[in-house]
C-alpha cells in the first residue's frame, strides 16, 4: 500500500530548520527556559518532540511579549480527561487514540454539510502560527505558539444560513482508544459550544500544530480549537463533529457542573469561580518553580478586551459567566 502523506506531513528540508525555531524559543524563553525544562524532565514522558512531523506555516502578527512555556510542559502537563483526569494521563495514555484517518462530520444550518476527511478541509498553504496564552479555569497558564488556521475560514466554506446562530464542536469518543471515557467523569461525548459571532472572530483558531510541529495527541491531535480570551476548557480537542444550531448548545462542562461553568466562559478576574478566586493564574514554567514569583494578574478576556469586548456589549457578564 503506497501511503500518500498530509499535506502539513513534509519532509524535514521543506520546513523551517528546527535550528532557527529553536534559536528563537531561547531568545523570546530566556531564563524561563531553562526552568521549565528541568521542571518538564520530572513530568511525564512525552513522544519524544522529533517523532511529530515538522509543519510549513507562515508567521504571524499574532503574538505576545511573554516567554514561551517550555514545550515539554506544554506536552506532559495537560487536560484531556477522555485519557484520564491526572495532569499527566494525557500523555501517558493518549498514545492509543487513532487520528489517521480523520473524518469530520458536518450538520445543521449550512448550505454544505457531510463528512469531510482533514485533509480536505485543512489546507497546508493556509497554516500560519499565533502565540496564545492558555488560561485555565484552573489558575494556571502557558504561552504556546500554536500552528493553524481561523476558524472563520473553515466554517465559511461550509456556507452556514441565517438561522445558524451557534456552533456546536464535538470531541472523538470511542472508548476502545480512549480509556478515561470508561468512567462517568463528563457526558461523553465532551462538546463545546460558541455563539456564531465568536466562532467567526477572527482570533478564533483551530490549531493542527504546535511549537512548529503537528500536535500531539495529548493536545488534542489532529484538530484541535483555540479560543484565547476564554478559560482553556473552551478549547475543545479532537474534534470530530461541527453543527451549526438555531439555538444555544450545552456544554460538557455547563451539564457537569452548571454552578460552576457557564456557556461564555471569558478568562474574568472580577468573577470568581465558585470554589477560588481567578485574579491570578501560575505561570507554568515561568519563574523559579518553587518560588511565588511565577504569578500573574489575570487579565480581563486574557488580554484580549480592544479585539472581544464589543461582542459582549450590553450583557451582564457575571451573570453570563
Ligand atoms: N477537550 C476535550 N475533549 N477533553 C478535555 O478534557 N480539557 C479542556 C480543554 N479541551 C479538555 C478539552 C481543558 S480544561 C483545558 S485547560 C485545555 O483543553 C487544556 O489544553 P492543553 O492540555 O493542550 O493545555
Amino acid at each position: 500500500m503506497i501511503r500518500i502523506p498530509k499535506p502539513w506531513q513534509l519532509k524535514e528540508n521543506q520546513t523551517t530548520p528546527e535550528r532557527l525555531y529553536l534559536n528563537r524559543r531561547h531568545i523570546i524563553g530566556g531564563l524561563g527556559l531553562t526552568a521549565g525544562l528541568a521542571a518538564g524532565a520530572a513530568l511525564a514522558k512525552t513522544k519524544p518532540q522529533s517523532t511529530r512531523k515538522a509543519l510549513v506555516f507562515k508567521k504571524s502578527g499574532y503574538t505576545i511579549a511573554d516567554p514561551l512555556t517550555p514545550e515539554n510542559l506544554v506536552t506532559s502537563y495537560n487536560n484531556f480527561y477522555e485519557f484520564g483526569t491526572d495532569k499527566s494521563d494525557p500523555a501517558k495514555y493518549a498514545h492509543s487514540l487513532i487520528t489517521d484517518p480523520w473524518t469530520i462530520t458536518v450538520e445543521g444550518e449550512a448550505a454544505k454539510t457531510g463528512k469531510f476527511a482533514i485533509e480536505d478541509l485543512i489546507r497546508q498553504d493556509e497554516l500560519e502560527e499565533r502565540i496564545y496564552r492558555l488560561r485555565c479555569v484552573e489558575g494556571w497558564s502557558m504561552v504556546i505558539p500554536w500552528v493553524g488556521v481561523p476558524l472563520r475560514k473553515i466554517l465559511a466554506r461550509f456556507e452556514p444560513n441565517s438561522k445558524a446562530k451557534y456552533v456546536q464542536l464535538v470531541t472523538k469518543f470511542e472508548p476502545s482508544q480512549m480509556r478515561g471515557t470508561r468512567w462517568p467523569v463528563l457526558d461523553w461525548p465532551y462538546v463545546e459550544g460558541l455563539r456564531m459571532d465568536e466562532a467567526m472572530h477572527d482570533l478564533t483558531f483551530l490549531a493542527t500544530g504546535l511549537y512548529g510541529r503537528e500536535l500531539p495527541n495529548q493536545n488534542g491531535a489532529p484538530l484541535r480549537l483555540v479560543v484565547p480570551w476564554k478559560y482553556g476548557f473552551k478549547s475543545i480537542k479532537s474534534i470530530v463533529k461541527i453543527k451549526f444550531l438555531k439555538r444555544q448548545p450545552t456544554t460538557s462542562w455547563e451539564k457537569s457542573a452548571p454552578r460552576e461553568y457557564g456557556f461564555y466562559s471569558n478568562v474574568n478576574p472580577n468573577v470568581d469561580h465558585p470554589r477560588w478566586s481567578q485574579s491570578t493564574e501560575r505561570v507554568i514554567g515561568g519563574g523559579s518553580f518553587t518560588s511565588l514569583f511565577n504569578r500573574r494578574e489575570t487579565e480581563v478576556f486574557n488580554g484580549y478586551g480592544d479585539a472581544v469586548a464589543e461582542l459582549y456589549r450590553g450583557m451582564d457578564l457575571k451573570r453570563n459567566y
